[in-house]
């Protein structure tokens, strides 16, 4: 049963429902959980088989129909700008060795997509980030995929998210299950089911969010995944927003005031995410993505078989 506040969310939406053409990319933070690694290299730039990380994200926005990228970096985060850039005197210097393909390859990168740049001037928070990106982004929607959150797969979850905005004019947070007593790792979700033809049971209305809750607190096991569609008017919920955990103006808390406000969606994407800022999480992916990788998958599981482990 669709609640009341959930069936005003869908027979409210905003008219006309802005097209989503934005892509909000947080990449300022310090990345203290891989030191010493991001001590003089941005984890975002921390390589996953045969790409930094960041690539994968920034093609995950142009699948999912993305026009406009911002990324929002910090002090030390250079070489992601010039990774998206143009190399004129590499691809230069392919092409005289005859490496058409790799300076195309090369060159495809910094075609992609339009790419912006903001910083952020000390790291505030990832509500903080965000907000950082306001004048960029305007009064339009927008998604935001944080730059060390990898989530493969031929269905971007942006583009989920982006299909329940275009269909509701409400903003929509990614999900997935967790387990039971991990739910102190992330921020989870107070949702109650809003079931709507063609989402079904993967959508539900925002009712709370709360910060790292111990098990036996948390109201449920959805964890929010690091993918959002959100309206403009998260902005002004940011400026309202004080900080909170680690004096840090939190996204999360930003959303509270916007679930509350206006609505908000949580989706259980589908797809599966690896937190590649963390160690084990960019272990994990990069095992699993070597595997699917069309060059190196076939070898790549024969070394693996072949380990006396
Ligand atoms: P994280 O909490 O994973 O990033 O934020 P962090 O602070 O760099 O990591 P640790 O905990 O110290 O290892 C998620 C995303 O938000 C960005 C980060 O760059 C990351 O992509 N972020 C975070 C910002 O852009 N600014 C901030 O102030 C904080």
């Amino acid at each position: 049963m669709t609640s009341p506040q959930a069936a005003e969310m869908l027979v409210h939406p905003p008219t006309p429902i802005r097209k989503v053409r934005k892509a909000v990319l947080p990449a300022a933070g310090l990345g203290t959980r891989f030191l010493p690694a991001t001590k003089a290299v941005p984890k975002e730039m921390l390589n996953v088989v045969d790409k930094p990380q960041i690539q994968y994200v920034v093609e995950e926005c142009v699948a999912s129909g993305i026009e406009h990228i911002i990324i929002v970096t910090g002090r030390g985060k250079s070489s992601i700008e010039d990774h998206f850039d143009r190399a004129p005197a590499l691809e230069r210097f392919l092409e005289e060795k005859g490496k058409k393909e790799e300076a195309a390859l090369v060159r495809r990168i910094s075609d992609m997509v339009q790419v912006s740049y903001t910083r952020q001037k000390e790291p505030l928070g990832l509500g903080h980030a965000v907000l950082v990106a306001k004048d960029l982004v305007g009064d339009e929607p927008f998604a935001v995929l944080l730059g060390d959150v990898l989530i493969p797969g031929a269905h971007p979850a942006t583009k989920q998210l982006i299909d329940v905005y275009q269909a509701t004019g409400v903003g929509a947070i990614a999900v997935e299950e967790v387990p039971k007593d991990k739910t102190h790792l992330y921020g989870i979700v107070d949702g109650e089911p809003a079931p709507q033809p063609p989402f079904g049971q993967r959508l539900l209305r925002v009712r709370d969010l709360v910060e790292k809750p111990k098990p036996e607190n948390a109201p449920s096991n959805l964890a929010i995944t690091g993918r959002y569609v959100l309206p403009p008017a998260i902005f002004d919920c940011l400026e309202r927003t004080q900080p909170g955990a680690g004096n840090e103006i939190q996204l999360t808390d930003g959303m509270r005031i916007l679930a509350l406000e206006q609505g908000l969606w949580a989706y259980i994407y589908e797809g599966l995410s690896y937190d590649a800022g963390d160690k084990l999480g960019f272990l994990k992916a990069t095992v699993e993505l070597a595997l699917q990788n069309q060059d190196l998958g076939e070898s790549f599981r024969a070394y693996l078989k072949a380990l006396k482990l």
